[in-house]
């Protein structure tokens, strides 16, 4: 007898020493200024890389690109899962490609994003399973204006909701099941740019039908607890019809396109809102969405698709989807720093899940980590990195095959260095960054005692280049951490005391497990922009300063003093 007990205490105490060696799940942790993504107990950069739609759907090519994705210095990848991969026949699923990608992942110690492609990718539904295809009675069609049904399935089919959900749910179980020690999978992006193409809304009979009924009360009181806080377009839109708290849908919000835009994002909210809450029941982790992006040539919603979270609705898929925790903008154009300031909001933590993998992409990396406080960055095809390469300096020599090199991989190198310097700035508010180009050549960014004024480095470049950027970390009151590529940086005083500010050390060097190690000493012609402003401390900024060349990213270590 007792010896029975002895074994029962000793198995209780196996199953808690192996439950709290459990890693926690990963999550999305407020730290003072800064939503951030907890990773095995610590906050994580994503460093990551979206894979081609169909990548993952073959473990063969995926073995032959695993190595050459992990030589980007990525820490994460993004990779498909689609209904059709796992649930070809109703209500049998086949984990094959899921646990293949793990294990893949795992081999070479990176991370996933799921990418779940159900009822919607880009805003039609090709990736919904053949058995689904196949019957538009049950899972019926959204309509376009011509009265004809679209490859699109309707957000107002109960059945494929609950299909889908299935699906998702039996996913999200299986990820609990397979996952729970490792925790290789960080979040899951559910759908994929949803949005309806070709019209402004669904013109089904079910969706006209609910156009026509009123306004859900729990959308108006949203709209109410939240009015001053609203993006001002769409407080504006609902004011100008009289900011009423009952009617339809064009009594509330007038009669227009962005009217249709607003209830079809309610409707796609509403949809994957009961996704979203069901397999985190299964499995808590956390969950965004992405949005294609109104391009400068699209007139109306229905230009692009119309209901997806664009900053004018993701007011309400914030009220309609509570359980997704980030509107996630996929930024294919030029002007990142505009897209990421409408996305990144006090309740919108920014993740850019795609993007460019160039050197444009690399500056967007550092400007959405350390200007918004971002959990991190994405661009898309990494499989085929290779394309990043930047182009020969001269002559016909072939760009840089080994991805490595390129600039996307050299910014990911420091910035994983850099990863808990980082992550406690943006919990304090200590950071910034800049990303410059000849048309916005200068940034001006206040931290500690000092403006650190940035431009894009004219010193020693012929022609001037076409882009450079920096992270600033200010680590005390007369010293930084900062890190960039083509920027020169000079320091204004910005606090009472002497008035000039002067260069007192700078180093280079790298961080290791988090530790500055230093490198060269840097001083002379490597802080001097020019001698004659050096010596005049015009303006009492810093004559000297801090110079970023063209085959960086690096890293360099200010102390600043100040003198009158
Ligand atoms: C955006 C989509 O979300 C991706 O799946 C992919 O199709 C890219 N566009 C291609 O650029």
């Amino acid at each position: 007898m007792k010896i029975r007990i002895i074994l029962s205490c000793l198995a209780l105490l196996a199953l808690a020493v192996a439950a709290s060696a459990q890693k926690p799940i990963p999550h999305l942790e407020k730290r003072g200024a800064a939503t951030q993504l907890i990773v095995d107990g610590k906050p994580f950069l994503v460093l990551g890389g979206e894979a081609d739609n169909t990548a993952t759907s073959s473990l063969e090519y995926m073995n032959s690109v695993w190595d050459k994705i992990a030589k980007v210095n990525v820490n994460t990848v993004l990779g498909a899962v689609s209904w059709d991969w796992i649930e070809p026949q109703e209500g049998k699923f086949d984990w094959t490609l899921v646990d293949g990608m793990l294990d893949g992942a795992r081999k070479h110690n990176l991370r996933i994003i799921i990418v779940y492609f159900g009822s919607w990718k880009n805003g039609l539904s090709s990736f919904v399973p053949e058995w689904v295809k196949a019957d538009q009675q049950r899972f019926p069609r959204a309509r376009l204006k011509n009265g004809k049904p679209v490859e699109v399935l309707s957000t107002l089919g109960e059945a494929s909701q609950q299909a889908d959900n299935k699906a998702y749910t039996a996913l999200m179980h299986h990820l609990r099941e397979v996952d729970s020690t490792q925790r290789t999978v960080l979040m899951i992006q559910l759908e994929n740019e949803v949005g309806l193409i070709g019209d402004s809304r669904d013109r089904s009979a079910p969706a006209e039908a609910a156009f026509a009924r009123p306004v859900p009360p729990e959308l108006i009181a949203y709209l109410q607890k939240n009015r001053l806080a609203l993006w001002p377009d769409l407080r504006k839109l609902w004011e100008a019809a009289g900011a009423k708290t009952a009617g339809t849908w064009q009594e509330v919000f007038g009669a227009s396109a962005a009217t249709d835009e607003i209830f079809m994002a309610w409707n796609y909210s509403h949809y994957m809102e009961v996704l979203a809450k069901n397999g985190k029941a299964e499995y808590a982790l956390p969950v965004f969405s992405n949005t294609w992006l109104v391009q400068p040539e699209d007139l109306a919603p229905g230009d692009y698709p119309s209901g997806c979270p664009e900053p004018l609705t993701i007011d309400i898929w914030k009220a309609g989807a509570p359980s997704i925790d980030i509107n996630a903008p996929d930024v294919h154009l030029r002007n990142f720093p505009d897209w990421v300031a409408r996305f990144h909001r006090p309740n919108n933590p920014l993740f850019v899940p795609e993007s460019y993998g160039d050197l444009g992409g690399a500056a967007n990396a550092f400007f959405g980590i350390g200007e918004h406080a971002g959990i991190g960055y994405s661009p898309f095809g990494i499989n085929n990195a290779e394309r990043w390469g930047e182009a020969p300096p001269r002559g016909n020599a072939p760009a840089s095959t080994d991805v490595s090199q390129i600039p996307l991989a050299r910014a990911y190198a420091i910035l994983a260095q850099m990863t808990s310097l980082i992550t406690d700035a943006q919990a304090k508010g200590t950071i910034g960054a800049a990303w410059l180009t000849t048309q916005i050549p200068r940034k001006d960014i206040a931290l500690g005692n000092y403006v650190v004024n940035i431009d894009i480095n004219r010193s020693r470049r012929n022609p001037v280049p076409a882009l450079g950027y920096a992270i600033v970390v200010s680590v005390g009151p007369d010293e930084f951490f900062i890190a960039g590529r083509d920027v020169q940086i000079i320091f204004t005083p910005n606090t009472p005391g002497p008035e000039i500010a002067g260069l007192s050390k700078v180093e280079t060097g790298k961080f290791v497990d988090g530790k500055w190690i230093p490198g060269r000493m840097v001083n002379g012609d490597d802080v001097v922009l020019d001698y004659h402003q050096a010596a005049a401390a015009g303006n009492n900024q810093s004559g000297s300063g801090l110079i970023f060349g063209g085959d960086g990213p690096m890293i360099q270590h200010v102390k600043l003093y100040r003198y009158r």
